[in-house]
């Protein structure tokens, strides 16, 4: 093992030590936008997540380092009667490729049982290869795609795959 590789397993190691997944409501909508906007072509305004933030069928939880206030990290679902949808998750990009969304998931699709869902359904890029082994870690399956379904900067579309998982 080198030095480098040695150094970044313990980095890693030391921040997921670090971590706690909380409920985040209207009052993280400026920094919830934030991370999606620096994770998205087409970000979600600030309003538009105060709105989904105070929707009572919507569910987020957060990811925080340390004693921070503000999220580094965020999965918003929403809910309808047994089923539920994850609308959006994303890492601030500094903090990709730790393994720090996966205890995030794994907190969220507790609170979703808690709740009483039963199925949990997603869409994604086809492409997105990180987000595509996240879902299927946690037992997602492939359930259709949909052809030109995200629009990309360069015009080109790209099909997204609907995934679900049975809690
Ligand atoms: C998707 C996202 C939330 C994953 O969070 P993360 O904490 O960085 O993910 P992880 O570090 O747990 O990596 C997930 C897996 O993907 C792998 N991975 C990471 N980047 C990858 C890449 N570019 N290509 C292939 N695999 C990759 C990791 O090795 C890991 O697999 P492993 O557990 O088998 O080693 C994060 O990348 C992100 O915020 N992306 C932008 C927003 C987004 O795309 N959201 C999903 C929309 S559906």
């Amino acid at each position: 093992m080198t030095l480098s590789s040695r150094f970044s397993k313990l980095l890693h190691r030391n921040t997921s030590q670090n971590i706690r997944i909380e409920e985040v409501h209207s009052e993280q909508a400026e920094t919830i936008a934030e991370i999606h906007g620096a994770s998205f072509v087409h970000g979600w305004s600030e309003n538009e997540f105060e709105r989904l933030l105070s929707d009572k069928n919507c569910f987020c939880d957060g990811l925080f380092l340390a004693k921070a206030k503000k999220p580094s990290g965020f999965i918003l679902s929403r809910k309808i009667l047994d089923e539920a949808e994850i609308l959006t998750v994303a890492m601030s990009p500094g903090l990709r490729g730790q393994k720090l969304s996966s205890p995030l998931l794994k907190k969220h699709l507790e609170t979703l049982a808690q709740i009483g869902v039963r199925i949990v359904h997603l869409e994604v890029d086809e492409n997105n290869l990180a987000a595509i082994k996240l879902y299927e870690k946690k037992g997602f399956e492939v359930t259709g795609r949909r052809r030109g379904y995200y629009a990309q900067p360069d015009g080109s579309r790209t099909t997204a795959l609907t995934m679900s998982l049975t809690l």
